[in-house]
């Protein structure tokens, strides 16, 4: 069989991953797929850098509707970025008839129930294993291996600049800027990290792993979003000396009323196997009822491990390509006219626990006031600890755990706590994931 011709729009450090790992393991690849798969045309602006990396054998242009227009070309692979241009040649192609595979998580959260519309209507396939955990196989795992359960929840470490941080602010005691600076320094966070700091990369792969697991559209609008940038190392120690850590998760769970999608730091048990995940490593739990719990452990990030993740798509093309549309894997694992309008919950009906982290006047009545509101206001104490007083201070931290809470319930509580004179400052409070 002739090998099936591949398009790449881009080839920054994942295109040139994805390059160097086919014709390494072509041999393997081709045993595998049925066919050769071969890149014999790339679009980037750097063409003399694109050509360095693909050669003489390969045509290199700096105009991605060049690829698009070549009737050769069966899949293009897009690896630009972002919600401009790349959904604009995302659309072109499937309209060209192409098959699709990218790596772009923001483009698939934020129009992916277009995007996969167009590619249903043309009968072509869009392929994102990349997008969601970098080399973890998780999209396979989720719409394929899990397809005999009905999933309960997935919580991910689904980003590694983050973790990355979480891990020094841990390990050395370092406050959020310095961790940062570090990790900009190691190459782990970008010179810009907005979307990594505040939890919006971690929200895009979240709302994909959700519509996936749920069979509901694609809504990053509904996604409830906190990074980590106001996280303090004094929580970090707390949570440690409580048997926890502090990891960034992204969650979706399923409730009576609705889907919950949410990104926020959480103490996570550190007898929990995924709290132990440190680094830009990523790991994601799922909990499903026929096998249990699972979890995929692996490198989120980086040239080779998505590459990985790019040709797994380019082969599941290769093998169905020609294949009646209608028996393929359906992008979002269920039928398009299966999915279901479940609504996204507000966060303030979520459910979870809570770590409440209180700077009190050390004087009677205190505890007892706190403790006031938060019976009156539905909320459940599991744990209080409240350290020593350093001497010559008259204050001190009342830490909190609580039961499982309804978000609006402690928010009131909160405002009403954070009126007491006794409580001299801005309480913290942190939401708690028992993963069992
Ligand atoms: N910037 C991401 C991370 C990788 O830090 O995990 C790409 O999504």
């Amino acid at each position: 069989m002739d090998p099936i011709q591949v398009g790449l729009l881009g080839i920054g450090t994942v295109g040139s991953g994805t390059f160097q790992v086919l014709t390494r393991n072509q041999e393997e690849i081709r045993r595998r797929a049925g066919c050769g798969i071969e890149i014999t045309m790339v679009a980037d602006l750097d063409v003399k850098r694109a050509r360095e990396i693909v050669g003489d054998g390969v045509k290199v242009v700096n105009d991605a509707r060049e690829v698009i227009a070549n009737p050769e070309i069966a899949i293009v692979v897009e690896l630009i970025g972002g919600y401009g241009i790349a959904r604009e040649l995302v659309l072109e192609a499937i309209a060209a008839g192409k098959h699709v595979v990218t790596a772009n998580k923001a483009l698939l959260a934020k129009h992916g129930t277009e995007i996969f519309e167009a590619a249903r209507e043309k009968g072509v396939m869009v392929a994102f294993e990349a997008a969601v955990a970098g080399g973890i196989p998780i999209i396979k795992a989720l719409r394929e291996g899990l397809t005999a359960n009905r999933i309960e929840w997935i919580a991910g470490i689904i980003n590694g600049t983050t973790n990355f941080i979480l891990s020094e602010m841990r390990d050395k005691g370092l406050d959020f800027a310095a961790a940062l600076k570090d990790a900009q320094t190691l190459g782990y966070a970008e010179a810009d990290p907005t979307f990594d700091i505040e939890g919006v990369d971690a929200a895009h792969k979240i709302t994909l792993m959700s519509a996936i697991a749920f069979g509901i559209p694609v809504q990053f609008d509904k996604a409830h979003i906190e990074g980590i940038t106001q996280l303090q190392s004094a929580d970090i120690r707390c949570a440690e000396q409580l048997g926890y850590r502090i990891k960034l998760l992204g969650i979706t769970r399923r409730r009576a009323a609705g889907i919950e999608l949410r990104v926020h730091p959480a103490l996570v048990p550190a007898k929990r196997l995924i709290a132990n995940v440190e680094g830009a490593m990523n790991a994601v739990m799922v909990q499903a009822d026929a096998v249990g719990t699972t979890l995929y452990y692996g490198k989120g990030a980086g040239s080779e491990p998505t590459a990985s993740a790019v040709i797994a798509d380019l082969v599941d093309i290769a093998r169905l390509h020609t294949a009646d549309p209608g028996h393929r894997v359906p992008h979002l694992a269920f039928q398009p006219d299966k999915l279901h309008a479940t609504p996204v919950l507000p966060i303030e009906e979520t459910l979870t626990a809570f770590y409440l982290r209180l700077r009190v006047a050390d004087q009677k009545g205190v505890l007892a006031e706190i403790t006031r509101i938060l019976a009156e206001g539905d909320v459940s104490i599991d744990a209080v600890l409240q350290h020593e007083s350093q001497e010559g201070e008259s204050q001190t931290d009342l830490i909190i755990l609580t039961h499982e809470t309804q978000e609006d319930s402690m928010r009131k509580a909160l405002a009403k706590m954070q009126q007491l004179p006794t409580v001299l400052a801005p309480i913290v409070s942190l939401r708690k994931e028992e993963l069992a």
